[in-house]
């Protein structure tokens, strides 16, 4: 511990880290040419088009954003979902003493701070020898100090690694709740203390009394030390009871009580989002309703609220609450789309019966942000320092929820949300038949070839149907933590988005942030530790995107060089049915002259993994039974490529024939044959990315063996049905060129957005038609670095970041040379 008369400390370290390799992008084969026509301004573009999603994942807010810098202020956590016992050790804090000392620390709950607040820290020190007894905090780590590690939010959690970050002259505002014996007489002494022992700042509280009171105090950081450490020291013998011990920077983002970090708000500004979705995600789902986001229990006095432990892996103190998240979108300039549980979980449900309190909740919500003083919960809202209504126009109905369940759900809120406020736009997470939908909330979770491949998605959709919010998108595979290649499949995609404005409405990349010592999903738009932060590449294009934004579309005509599809062509087999009872043997792997696989049900369902539907084993044959949609079994090897796969498969009864799975990297990345789907009428292959390929009639007959292969060889796939091809899909080529235009009316100025996928540069020639003025000088913005794979780090922060050129000589027609693997953008004054 810090000797508050010398100085000693010790510190452990932890950091993260998932190697990841991608393919490189192929060269480019043809002429490339973009043409723009000015004098044909197309559709609108959406205002709310580039948002943010902000979840509580990775410890985005929770040891990240939220200001709050100790970890387990309120001595509720535990490193799993269960409940805290008395007498147990405190996560994320260590007893600390002077040589001599004696004493010790546990939870307590005997006389606890409030009913919300339940259990405290007790500190009992039986002797000082001339020094004191305390605990130690080491805030939320800081990840340049530790090792790698894969699971940080249920391991080591006990260790207090230092992760308090101060910055020489700033002031950091410490607060806490204490009460103490008879025997104590004495103030605690308060310190902040570098990880070689160096007093960084330092402070007293007291006197206590035998109740529970709150004291603060303001400490001043005298040197900068981004791994530091907060220990509160008892000077004398005697117990001491300790809660809610909070330390905050007093230069929070834009100044507020119980804020933001200001470098990571600063970062959001940058992006400049119209809106912001919050507070998840799969985070307001919960894995079961206890972990449900309840938005009632996040607001009020901050040592009220109870938290809550939430299913990404620790717990939430609810510091960033409802009315702080709301805040944080009026500091933003940004509208507020808040997601509201739908009485769904991922493994419950709320009966419909018991709907009624879940609706109201969502009610309630509206009238907190919105409704004036008078009302209930605007009354609340001004009580807690907010009279003026936020003005919240969007809320999402639930998060990723479907099915039947769902179906009986939304509506339920639909209606209620539109009777009593008829302007609220409401966002549904699917389509439902014959329920009325403002916005549906579509996801996208993939490789950069897929968001190359569907950057022409939109072009298609239903001008009829309702407007689309991309809520979640990103590329996750291939890519790294984040690199280059990532960030050009997504601006491709973005580049889709705009050029449809008409149909999609909203979009936000996910997720948002991550506390790089607590990595649980990647990559992430902003990284950061204690003390610094950076943008990955993902990042830059959102706000390079979102920057130059124009309000008209204008056509372009692309002549794009195509290069070979290069992603990834491996993964496991399986099959499955849809809603059709039928079964399989004799399922057999080969490549080139060797057997990878050889279906052997003597022993039962291994090593097969079922994923819905009712499987067995029976006669020698693996059959499925049930009456599910998409039920499958898988098995194999994930890196297996360019095999061959066949069986026997028949039909038992219901409605389809069979779903024959190869290159399964996970559920949703894979590749199927349906045969004899749709009814039973057709044979299609049904690829990632490119949806459904060309039908071919046909059907399947109950009682019947039939003998099924798929051939898998580069990126070509044969398929054959009784020795007969079906089909023959060739290697798929993609588009190396992206390009999207768009007019701001007030300046006049044309935006060209132009994604080069290849890993050549393409001089271009870029024509502008229609124009009637042409200024000569125009500016290129351009994202590209020396490798697709690079990405950025807490080191190297700024190794793939915008750049600006000047271009002039602009006309009519100019050559650009777009560098191999870019993003940029050319602002150009044209009429
Ligand atoms: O963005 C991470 C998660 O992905 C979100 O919680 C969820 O909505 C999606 O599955």
């Amino acid at each position: 511990m810090f000797d508050h008369r010398s100085t000693i400390a010790l510190f452990v370290a932890v950091s993260c880290g998932l190697p990841c390799v991608a393919p490189a992008a192929a060269r480019a084969e043809g002429r490339a040419s973009i043409s723009v026509e000015l004098d044909r301004p197309g559709v609108t573009i959406s205002p709310t088009l580039y948002g943010i999603f902000f979840e509580e994942i990775n410890r985005a807010g929770e040891g990240g954003l939220y200001g709050e810098m100790v970890q387990n202020r309120s001595f509720e956590d535990t490193e799993n979902d269960r409940p805290l016992a008395d007498g147990e050790q405190p996560l994320a804090w260590t007893l600390v003493k002077t040589p001599g000392a004696e004493g010790s620390m546990a939870i307590d709950s005997s006389r606890p701070l409030s009913a919300n607040n339940r259990h405290a820290l007790r500190l009992e020190v039986v002797k000082t020898a001339g020094g004191g007894v305390g605990v130690a905090n080491a805030g939320f780590e800081n990840v340049s100090r530790k090792p790698p590690k894969r699971a940080p939010a249920t391991t080591e959690k006990n260790k207090a690694v230092e992760g308090i970050a101060v910055v020489a002259g700033r002031q950091y505002d410490l607060s806490l709740y204490a009460r103490a014996d008879k025997e104590f007489h004495g103030p605690l002494s308060a310190v902040i203390i570098g990880p070689r022992g160096k007093v960084l700042a330092a402070g007293e509280v007291g006197p206590l009394t035998g109740e529970w009171k709150q004291y603060q105090v303001v400490l001043t950081a005298g040197a900068t030390e981004p791994a530091g450490r907060l220990e509160i020291v008892a000077m004398a013998p005697g117990t001491v009871w300790l809660d809610m011990v909070s330390l905050f920077p007093r230069q929070t983002w834009h100044g507020r009580g119980n804020g933001l970090r200001s470098d990571l708000g600063e970062m959001l500004d940058q992006m400049k989002p119209a809106f912001v979705r919050f507070p998840g995600g799969c985070y307001v789902e919960g894995n079961k309703l206890v972990n449900a986001l309840r938005w009632k229990k996040s607001i009020g006095t901050v040592a009220e609220r109870p938290g809550h432990w939430n299913l990404w892996g620790y717990r939430s103190s609810d510091g960033l609450g409802y009315l702080e998240y709301l805040e944080m979108c009026e500091d933003l300039r940004a509208e507020p789309l808040l997601v509201i549980n739908c009485g769904m979980a991922h493994e419950d449900h709320v009966p419909l019966e018991q709907m009624q309190e879940w609706v109201q909740d969502a009610l309630d919500a509206i009238e907190y942000a919105n409704g004036p003083v008078e009302s209930h919960w605007g009354a609340l809202r001004a009580k807690h320092g907010h009279p003026a209504p936020f003005h919240l126009k969007y809320m999402e109905i639930g998060n990723e929820n479907g099915g039947p369940l769902y179906a009986e759900r939304y509506p339920l809120f639909y209606k209620a949300i539109k009777a009593k406020y008829p302007r609220m736009t409401l966002v549904a997470d699917g389509r439902l038949p014959d329920q009325p939908m403002d916005v549906v909330d579509e996801h996208y979770y993939n490789s950069p070839e897929f968001f190359l491949r569907n950057a022409g998605k939109y072009d298609k959709y239903d001008r009829q149907g309702p407007k689309i919010y991309v809520g979640e998108y990103a590329v996750t595979q291939n890519c790294g933590q984040g690199n280059l290649r990532a960030a050009i499949g997504e601006a491709a995609f973005m580049i889709g988005m705009e050029r449809n404005a008409d149909v999609v409405v909203m979009s936000s990349y996910a997720p948002l942030f991550v506390n790089a010592a607590w990595r649980q999903w990647s990559p992430d738009a902003i990284v950061f530790d204690s003390a610094r932060a950076f943008g990955t590449p993902s990042y830059h294009v959102q706000q390079m995107f979102s920057a130059h934004r124009g309000d008209v579309v204008l056509p372009v005509a692309v002549e794009s060089p195509t290069a070979a599809d290069e992603s990834s062509k491996t993964g496991m087999i399986g099959v499955g049915t849809w809603s059709t009872q039928a079964e399989f043997k004799d399922i057999q792997v080969t490549q080139g002259g060797k057997t990878l696989f050889r279906s052997d049900f003597s022993k039962g369902l291994a090593p097969w993994h079922a994923l819905g539907g009712q499987w067995e084993v029976k006669d020698g044959a693996l059959r499925q039974t049930g009456k599910a949609t998409g039920a499958r079994a898988l098995a194999g090897d994930r890196r297996w490529s360019d095999y061959t796969l066949s069986l026997k498969a028949r039909k038992l009864g219901g409605a389809e024939g069979f779903l024959i799975m190869f290159r399964v990297q996970n559920p949703h990345q894979k590749s199927w044959w349906n045969i004899g789907g749709w009814g039973n009428h057709h044979h299609a292959l049904e690829l990632p990315g490119d949806g459904i390929g060309e039908p071919v009639p046909g059907h399947i007959d109950v009682g019947r063996w039939y003998d099924v292969r798929v051939e898998l060889q580069g990126g070509r796939i044969r398929c054959y049905l009784d020795g007969k091809l079906i089909h023959d899909e060739p290697p798929q080529q993609l588009k190396t060129l992206y390009a999207g235009a768009s007019r701001v009316t007030r300046s006049g100025e044309l935006i060209l957005k132009v994604v080069n996928a290849a890993s050549t540069a393409q001089e271009t020639l870029i024509s502008l038609r229609g124009a009637t003025a042409i200024a000569p000088e125009a500016k290129a913005i351009v994202l590209t670095s020396a490798d697709a794979m690079d990405e950025n780090t807490l080191e190297e922060p700024r190794k793939v970041v915008p750049v600006t050129h000047a271009v002039d000589h602009v006309g009519k027609s100019l050559r650009y040379t777009f560098p191999a693997q870019s993003v940029t953008i050319l602002r150009l004054k044209a009429h």
